[in-house]
């Protein structure tokens, strides 16, 4: 318990809401306590658990749930893809971070991951959709009119997609915060060393892929994102990490990229003019994290006003009335668009601890409420659309995203 009360409030920044933050992680702590103390004393008579409690547990078997999609033999999640199993990998370390119960199992995870992945080396090919979406072929054989450029043959954790290395760096970043193993960590600064190397653009920031056909809205963000991760993480070393940081902000924001509803579109044209493409949830989370730990290694809480501007904006751009969060390609969202959703919760979430707003902790319990109620199958597995009905098939992409939305209620105590 004091390990993950300890690790809850470091991990807080030293700016406005920290004791917020800290005093809710705490009561989720001991009221998770209460919570297994409570169940068995009490496992057969009829009791109404506190809504904490009752996340905790649900949270819990959602991560039995997703481990049995994982493979020992390749250290991935089965039926997710390669950048999804980077995120299933964040999503369990977030959990683990507030949930001593299952740090364990989690803490195993990240070990065999580190070994096993790097060896599946998975042979693959992104293309980039009319609706920009994203669709993945993975190998070894590949359709005749998928052409497999020699740069995205996957080499550890590496391969020839900026946006994947982001996703593995941000992942491992995450298991060095809950374990402290800087083998963790080295691993991210080595990914992001590789990442580094893509910025000869014409217009700018970074490639989203090495045969540098497109500017992402993705890439960037991840990029921003690692840097400030990293210049918090190493502040002996943090001149280089928090200068990078500070210059790709400084870019992104003056692409157009964010319109002029405070929604970020998907890239630049060729031209590199924004291209208006679509305002996809992942885009509207990848940079609130980003921000808040710049904010932090800046030391200027404005970074925060900004994100939360970007939160709001992309709330009501993209939830119905309800308050259930949508994007654009439900219930048909493919191996890629499946994760987008989870990965706003959790920066959202992230947002929350350090720069509380009543609209964003009522939006992430109510879509909690929501995946509970009417997006699980008997099985217990979660799909795409969260207001329901259950997508079939559902698969680790799906659940572990919705599993984002329980993991950023439990930590925030809803
Ligand atoms: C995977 O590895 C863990 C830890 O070594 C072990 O407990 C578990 O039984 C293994 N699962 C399979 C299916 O081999
Ligand atoms: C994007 O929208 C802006 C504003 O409506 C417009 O000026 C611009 O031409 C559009 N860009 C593309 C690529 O359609
Ligand atoms: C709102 O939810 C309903 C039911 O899930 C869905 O059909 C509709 O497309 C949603 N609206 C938006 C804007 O996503």
């Amino acid at each position: 318990m004091q390990h993950v009360f300890s690790e809850v409030s470091t991990a807080i920044p030293t700016i406005n809401g920290t004791e917020a933050a800290t005093w809710s992680g705490l009561i989720m702590v001991l009221s998770h306590f209460s919570f297994r103390l409570f169940s068995v004393l009490l496992s057969s008579i009829p009791f109404t658990l506190s809504s904490t409690a009752g996340t905790a547990a649900e949270t819990e078997l959602a991560f039995n749930t997703l481990q049995e999609w994982y493979s020992n033999d390749t250290g991935l999640w089965t039926t997710a893809g390669w950048w999804n199993s980077a995120n299933c990998l964040t999503t369990v370390g977030d959990l683990a971070a507030v949930d001593s119960s299952v740090a364990p199992t989690v803490q195993k995870v990240f070990s065999n991951t580190l070994v096993q992945a790097q060896k599946a080396n998975l042979q693959m090919q992104k293309v980039v959709t009319a609706s920009f979406n994203v669709e993945t072929f993975y190998g070894p054989v590949f359709p005749s009119n998928v052409v497999v450029p020699e740069s995205t043959n996957t080499k550890g954790f590496l391969n020839g997609f900026y946006d994947d290395e982001g996703w593995w760096a941000l992942g491992w970043i995450q298991a060095y915060d809950v374990t402290k193993n800087t083998e963790y960590l080295q691993t991210a600064m080595d990914i992001f060393n590789d990442m580094s190397g893509g910025g000869n653009t014409p217009c700018g920031g970074i490639w989203w892929d090495k045969a540098q056909t497109y500017v992402n809205a993705i890439a960037n963000e991840l990029y921003l994102s690692v840097a400030a991760h990293l210049a918090n993480r190493l502040p002996n070393d943090q001149s280089n990490y928090l200068n990078i940081a500070l210059k790709q902000w400084n870019w992104f924001e003056n692409t157009g990229m964010i319109n002029s509803k405070n929604t970020i579109n998907d890239g630049l044209t060729k031209s590199c003019e924004p291209n208006n493409g679509t305002v996809w949830s992942y885009n509207q989370g990848v940079i609130l994290g980003g921000l808040v730990e710049l904010a932090t290694a800046s030391g200027d809480p404005s970074y925060l006003l900004t994100a939360s501007t970007i939160a709001s904006a992309a709330i009501s751009a993209l939830s119905n009335s309800s308050g259930v969060l949508h994007d654009p390609c439900e219930p048909n969202c493919g191996g890629d668009g499946s994760q987008f959703k989870g990965i706003f919760m959790r920066n959202l979430g992230k947002l929350q601890t350090v720069r509380p707003k009543d609209e964003f902790l009522g939006f992430i319990e109510s879509n909690k409420d929501s995946i509970l109620k009417s997006n699980r199958d008997s099985k217990n597995r979660m799909g795409v659309v969260w207001s329901g009905p259950v997508t079939e098939p559902a698969t680790a992409s799906s659940h572990s995203s919705a599993m984002d939305a329980l993991v950023a209620a439990l930590a925030l105590g809803v």
